[in-house]
């Protein structure tokens, strides 16, 4: 089964791998042309529980801003911070630049090859680990991520609910991965996963494994993996304060490097949590909008009330700073950040004289 699965899987992999702009074709890397270590890395940082669709316009501004790993280890942290805004978790953005500091600084610009190797450096799991060094060096790392998970228990026909069948998943993908090209391995059964074996209507038909395939032949293809159900999120409140002062400037926050959103720019705000104090940053005429903005994170949902208030040109604030209209980019807020300003912008209308 192993060589015939694999065999047939890159033989389609050559036809049909998705043209991704980090990628190396399949065509070019027969001809010697090797990936760009960097820009693998990049890019299965922006991928870890981001779709492929939403990483490309990122992974384009990140590599023309920042060509080399050299480039980015020197670039500014806030610039960073504001071009990542709107992949989330943010805590991999900072690693991200930490990662590229000790590769650009102590590692001469060079990516180690090795899995052990790749996993010392900040922000590097022993999934992206493998697959940095498949698919940038062409090591025969056994690769896991999620659309790999779902082909493997299909394909196997693994019963047991993950998270628990992990392990059981991983010994299956391992019997798999070949010794031959297992960089394009890699990324063929990543694609298999995304385009034809999918959540929900795997397109057995079409598939390079549907001989194999055990949970195809018994029918139950549609229900593998099984998963253990999940608690609910819990909801948190918050309050957050939009302030702008008549010429037009912002009144913004950078939050502290530690916890949710750190080292990103945001408006200031209360604690979250069930009965949140009030905690504006200065002393004005608040007033509360209407509607609250609403954003879920990996652990809670948050719902957010939104104040806002019109501060005088000599007005001091207590906390923040303000930024001028012409230096605020909204593009550089985190997702939930951009929720609360797209909701109280509308009441400064007509009020500032920038
Ligand atoms: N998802 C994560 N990494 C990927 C890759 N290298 N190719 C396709 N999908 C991916
Ligand atoms: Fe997935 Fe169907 Fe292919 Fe099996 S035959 S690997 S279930 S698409």
């Amino acid at each position: 089964m192993r060589d015939f699965a694999a065999q047939n899987l890159l033989e389609w992999y050559d036809r049909h791998a998705r043209d991704l702009p980090w990628r190396v074709a399949p065509t070019r890397l027969a001809q010697g042309e090797r990936p760009d270590p960097y820009r693998v890395w990049l890019s299965e940082i922006m991928l870890q529980q981001t779709t492929v669709a939403a990483v490309k316009s990122y992974y384009e501004r990140f590599t023309s801003l920042w060509p080399s790993v050299t480039d980015l280890a020197n670039a500014e942290d806030a610039d960073v911070m504001g071009e990542w805004a709107g992949l989330g978790y943010y805590a991999r953005a900072r690693n991200l630049l930490k990662c590229a500091r000790v590769v650009a600084f102590e590692h001469h610009g060079v990516f180690p090859t090795t899995r052990d190797g790749l996993q010392e450096l900040p922000g590097i799991g022993p999934y992206t680990a493998a697959a940095i060094s498949a698919i940038a060096y062409d090591a025969p790392e056994v690769v896991v991520d999620g659309n790999v998970e779902r082909v493997m228990a299909r394909l196997f026909d693994i019963r047991t609910p993950l998270p628990a069948a992990k392990p059981e998943l991983v010994e299956a993908a391992s019997t798999l991965t070949p010794d031959m090209r297992p960089g394009d391995y890699a990324q063929a059964v990543m694609d298999l996963g995304a385009t034809i074996c999918t959540p929900r209507n795997p397109a057995c038909g079409i598939c390079p494994l549907q001989s194999p395939c055990v949970a195809r032949s018994e029918g139950v293809q549609a229900e593998l993996p099984k998963k253990t159900p999940k608690k609910p999120k819990p909801t948190r409140l918050g309050i957050a304060y939009v302030a702008r002062r008549t010429d037009g400037a912002w009144l913004l926050e950078q939050r502290p490097d530690k916890g949710l959103l750190g080292g990103m720019l945001g408006w200031p705000g209360s604690e979250w949590n069930d009965a949140p104090e009030p905690l504006p940053p200065t002393d004005a005429a608040w007033q509360a909008l209407g509607e609250e903005a609403r954003h879920t994170f990996t652990h809670f949902h948050l719902r957010l009330r939104v104040e806002v208030a019109l501060l005088p040109l000599d007005h001091v604030p207590t906390r923040g700073r303000f930024v001028a209209e012409r230096d605020f980019r909204p593009s550089s807020l985190p997702t939930v950040m951009r929720k609360v300003f797209d909701l109280a912008r509308h009441r400064f209308e007509n009020a500032t004289n920038p």
